[in-house]
């Protein structure tokens, strides 16, 4: 039998060959990738001197054949202790998972490698998928090396350096006149009719493996064990979802002794049907029709992965809360000029939100807490225009510089 042995459905739990299918026949819900866990032999010796990227947990990833794998190097990324941000908000252990180093600067490079390669062992010759911006580029690069050809469609008003590099790497760029929730609607009527891998829609329980790993790296990171609570942003949520599972499975295995986490999900006020859902002690999602946020990367107005988030969270005993645009920026600016770390304004929620949870006495000052920090400022530079100090212009004389310079 191989290491995968079926997409199981999360609301029924109805199973299905592991296929190209990603929702339930009997209930709609979503599908997991569900893995022969009793044949998987993984100790940490037995992850000594293997390669530092997502592809170290080659045994718990859904691809059959190792030199099929499409690899730019994604993950195995730093997990930062943060001493001088940890002390400005009140914390006393405080780390950031660094995933603004990936090849192509967020986390999407993770589920991008594992969906290409997926795609590859289908297949399939075109790839694609509905993308607030990252998730392009990280699917053109991958696709690129694969040799598969790359449809990416957005939203019309995504980040002009987000377009540059998805370009860059030869991709279709299709921008839709309209919000994420059109794109996605359309690109799954695509998938059918042109018979192409949509790597977030009909790939989707393969692709939410990759974003996983950051759950098993950030375990081994601190010896095997979880920290006591979890930040995580969201936009469909499925990268929440994705954290959960890495964990559960790594108890499955034996690498960790037990779940004991906190996991926290946090929006943009200006798109945050996950939080309010979750404040208001609802199980269902009212969408957002118009998201309007500096962080766009997280403009998804109805998530896929919604109700399965709200569970998460609260089988996780997390908190869900949102951030204001200022909020956002100042956090971005707090994170780069205490710990030298340039978030895109994702970084920027994540850290408002611990702010406010620590300020409301929801986190205590001696937790162990993870943000995870998924996309680089590069990527989203117009975000900080006017909330920066303008460069000072002087002549090239030593005079000019006296009311400047600390002496
Ligand atoms: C940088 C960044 N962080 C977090 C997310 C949230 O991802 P998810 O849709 O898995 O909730 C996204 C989604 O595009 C993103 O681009
Ligand atoms: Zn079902």
């Amino acid at each position: 039998m191989g290491k995968v042995t079926a997409l199981r459905c999360r609301d029924c739990t109805t199973e299905f060959p592991p296929t190209v299918k990603f929702v339930c026949d009997q209930c709609f819900g979503a599908l997991d990738t569900v893995y022969n866990y009793d044949e998987i032999r993984l100790t940490p010796s037995s992850l000594n001197g293997r390669e530092k990227s997502l592809w170290r947990y080659f045994d718990l990833l859904p691809v059959k054949d190792p030199d099929r794998i499409v690899n730019l190097s994604a993950g195995f990324n730093p997990l930062r202790r943060c001493d001088t941000l940890a002390k400005e908000l009140g914390l006393k252990h405080l780390y950031v998972k660094d995933d603004t180093i990936n090849p192509t600067y967020s986390f999407k490079d993770r589920p991008s490698s594992v969906a290409v390669s997926k795609a590859l062992e289908f297949g399939f010759k075109a790839v694609g998928c509905a993308s607030t911006g990252n998730l392009a580029a990280a699917l053109a690069a991958h696709a690129a090396k694969a040799g598969l050809d790359c449809y990416v469609f957005i939203p019309s008003d995504i980040e002009a350096n987000k377009i540059v590099q998805t370009a860059v790497f030869g991709a279709k760029i299709v921008r839709v006149n309209g919000t994420y929730d059109d794109v996605n609607r359309l690109v799954t009527q695509a998938a059918d009719e042109y018979g192409i891998g949509i790597v977030n829609v009909t790939l989707r329980p393969y692709y939410v493996e990759g974003s996983k790993t950051v759950a098993f790296e950030v375990a081994e990171q601190l010896g095997w064990e979880v920290p006591d609570h979890v930040i995580v942003p969201l936009a469909s949520g499925a990268l929440l979802c994705a954290i959960c599972k890495g964990f559960e499975e790594l108890e499955r295995v034996g690498l960790i002794d037990g779940t004991d986490v906190k996991v926290t999900g946090v929006q943009p006020q200006g798109c945050s049907p996950i939080v309010d859902a979750f404040k208001q002690g609802r199980d269902g999602i009212s969408p957002v029709e118009y998201p309007d946020t500096v962080a766009k990367s997280l403009a998804i107005g109805d998530p896929s992965d919604g109700i399965y988030t709200l569970r998460n969270i609260r089988k996780y005993r997390g908190f869900a809360e949102a951030v204001s645009n200022r909020e956002i920026i100042d956090s971005v600016r707090l994170l780069a000029e205490t710990e030298g770390i340039f978030s895109e304004p994702t970084g920027g929620v994540v850290l408002g939100a611990l702010k406010r949870l620590v300020e409301a006495g929801r986190i205590s000052s001696d937790e162990r807490v993870v943000c995870l920090i998924t996309g680089s400022g590069l990527k989203a530079p117009e975000a900080l225009t006017g909330s920066l100090p303008e460069p000072i212009t002087v002549e090239p004389r030593l005079q000019t510089l006296a009311p400047i310079m600390k002496r």
